[in-house]
């Protein structure tokens, strides 16, 4: 089960963040990220965080812990900006935090090298998850204390905004041509070896018992929260088994080209193997 904490001061708004994100502090004296139910993306985007962050944790790459947040909107009273106090009185209750990491890096491809192998695994790990924010030019990583954070996970799982289509996009391919990491030789070969045997149906159960009962619930098609996370489980045990055959990397071709900038494409040319 996540931790529950409950938010007891709003620090300041993360604006470069398209839900608006706020920096809390809470009664644990923990500094948060908070993510809001009330936000435009919904709670399908904090449902991604909870099940992405889960499985990335326990798979062993690295992912600030998340705790069951709640809210009274009253901590806002003092934010003078409209747009915060709309987006607190509509997320009275439960949110999602994640632990904020002080002094953490914006990842930079040219100041930042990741071996193959690290490569490799978040790769792999956002090909499972389908995920879509990992672009050089949004790479959703952060640089603490020398290691790469991985963070952002709400636009994960796209296939559960629809869920009689689910089936298919198991089987979809993930093109991986643009991804933050595509220019540092990701193995996804020994990353798919060495993880997807740790997907197993306990893993998974316990991932998707970590998503609130209230997030889970009244969803068109199911008879109820367990319903919801057996198909979770679902595509993900799919995805997890045999996606690695289905990852688009390598130079772009005329039919699938990168929009990735020449100084950033150019890493691979510079000694991979001096990657830490
Ligand atoms: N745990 C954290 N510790 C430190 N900084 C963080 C953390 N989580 C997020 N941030 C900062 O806040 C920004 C916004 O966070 P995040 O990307 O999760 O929000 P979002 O609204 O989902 O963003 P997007 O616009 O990419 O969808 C990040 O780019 C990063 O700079
Ligand atoms: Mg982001």
């Amino acid at each position: 089960m996540l931790r529950e904490t409950s938010a007891t001061r709003y620090v300041a708004p993360l604006r470069e963040g398209g839900s608006l994100p706020g920096i809390v502090e809470a009664d644990d004296l923990g500094t948060y990220v908070m993510k809001f139910t009330g936000a435009g993306q919904g709670r399908k985007s904090l449902v991604a965080e909870v099940i992405c962050g889960g499985l990335a944790r326990r798979l062993g790459l690295r992912v600030p812990e998340l705790v069951r947040m709640s809210l009274d909107p009253v901590i806002g009273r003092s934010e003078p900006d409209q747009e915060v106090q709309a987006l607190l009185k509509a997320s009275a209750g439960l949110n999602l935090g994640m632990d904020f990491l002080p002094g953490s890096l914006g990842y930079d491809p040219l100041a930042f090298r990741v071996s193959a192998a690290e490569a490799g695994r978040v790769v792999w790990f956002d090909a499972v998850v389908n995920n879509v924010d990992r672009s050089w030019r949004n790479p959703n990583l952060l640089v603490w204390h020398g290691d790469l954070w991985l963070i952002d996970h709400g636009a994960a799982l796209i296939w559960h905004h629809n869920w009689q289509a689910a089936g298919a996009s198991a089987a979809r391919a993930y093109d991986a041509s643009d991804h933050a990491l595509a220019p540092f030789n990701p193995d996804v070969a020994t990353a798919a070896a060495e993880l997807a045997p740790r997907v197993t149906g306990d893993l998974l159960a316990a991932v998707l018992a970590e998503v609130p009962e209230a997030w889970l619930a009244d969803e068109p098609g199911f008879g109820g929260p367990d319903e919801v996370r057996a198909a979770y489980a679902e595509v993900l045990a799919a995805r997890a088994a045999s996606v690695h055959e289905r990852i688009t990397l390598g130079p772009p071709t005329p039919e699938r080209g990168s929009n990735a900038p020449g100084w950033l494409t150019a890493w691979p040319h510079r000694k991979p193997e001096a990657a830490r």
